[in-house]
């Protein structure tokens, strides 16, 4: 007896019929960094497609995402006013603050606001965390990001995303919330965060980067897969609404493990470098942009992701790549 798979691959039809992963508009989450001012939008240098906006122009680059049918965002602020304790980040009057709330008057619930919490764009040494010398020192920190949290919330958020990498900062962010009267904003933990050289081009768009030594002693080892389900149960265990795997290109079989072991919707982020290497190679005319970006974005749904964090989101709608 003779097999051919072959059988079902020809016709587009048949092709079709038997895909075993299929995308769909609602999983996508777009990133959107905004920064205080007017009338500006901005490309960031290693990031050809991706702005920096002021609260009125993001307004604009709404609508016209709405139009193509992305209707979630995760919001980063560019930071202002600097200091050892990112005192701006929970400034109720900061760029990500009035973001949302311009986001909330203009488009109410038609819109989904996620918003990044972590410090490093708010301290004057680029860490992710208070620090005492060159110790990032964590409990401290958890402080601040609870404030920070709470204070999107206030503003109209979603879901606030703590990015950071402390320990103990989704309980902690839990139990603010709810003292705080907002039992119904969820929590979407960067459970996974390894430290990772793909976070390059993103440092120059977020202003972020360390003013010395790395993220190793916060985010994780890239040489540790069985870590990723210790800290994604962890997260569970303190409250986290949705789980995320961070990068995603170079971590498909941690995707892949988590969503087998956990029972929360698991999202995936597309970073800065895997973005910006698929980009500059096809304006170099190397590499089919769309084939790629949608060959990626499959091997995502594929390991297990239920949502993608991407800024190739408005190429993949406005383009009708789906
Ligand atoms: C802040 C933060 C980073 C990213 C998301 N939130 C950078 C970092 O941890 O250094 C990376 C996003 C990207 O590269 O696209 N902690
Ligand atoms: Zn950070």
């Amino acid at each position: 007896m003779f097999i051919r798979p072959r059988r079902l691959r020809k016709t587009e039809i048949l092709r079709e019929m038997v895909a075993e992963t299929r995308l769909h508009k609602n999983m996508f989450i777009y990133p959107l960094f905004v920064m205080k001012g007017q009338n500006l939008k901005h490309e960031i240098g290693a990031m050809p497609g991706v702005y920096h906006f002021s609260a009125d122009t993001l307004s604009k680059e709404i609508e016209s995402c709405l139009k193509v049918g992305i209707n979630k965002f995760l919001l980063f602020g560019v930071g202002e006013n600097k200091d050892a304790e990112a005192t701006s980040s929970f400034d109720f009057t900061n760029a990500v603050a009035n973001a949302v709330r311009t986001m909330r008057a203009d488009f109410g619930n038609d819109v989904m606001i996620t918003t990044d919490v972590c410090m490093c764009a708010y301290t004057d040494h680029g860490h992710c965390g208070i620090i005492h010398g060159h110790e990032i020192v964590n409990d401290e920190s958890v402080e601040v990001l609870a404030k920070m949290a709470l204070m999107h919330a206030e503003a109209g958020a979603d879901i606030v995303a703590p990015s950071d990498m402390m320990d103990g900062r989704v309980g902690a962010i839990r139990q603010k919330l709810d003292e705080g009267g907002f039992s119904n904003t969820a929590i979407m933990s960067y459970s996974v965060k390894y430290a990772s050289g793909y976070y390059g081009p993103f440092r120059e768009a977020a202003d972020s980067a360390p003013s010395f030594g790395d993220r190793k002693t916060y985010q994780m080892d890239f040489r540790n897969p069985r870590e990723s389900l210790k800290e994604a149960l962890l997260d569970a265990d303190e409250g986290a609404d949705i789980l995320m795997v961070k990068p995603a290109l170079a971590y498909l079989d941690v995707i892949k493990m988590v969503k087998e072991n956990t029972l929360l919707p698991l999202a995936c982020y597309n970073v800065s470098g895997e973005y910006s290497m698929v980009k500059a190679a096809s304006l170099k005319g190397w590499i089919d942009e769309q084939r790629i970006v949608m060959e990626n974005m499959h091997a995502f749904a594929r390991a297990g992701a239920d949502i993608i964090i991407t800024y190739h989101a408005k190429d993949i709608l406005e383009k009708g790549w789906l």
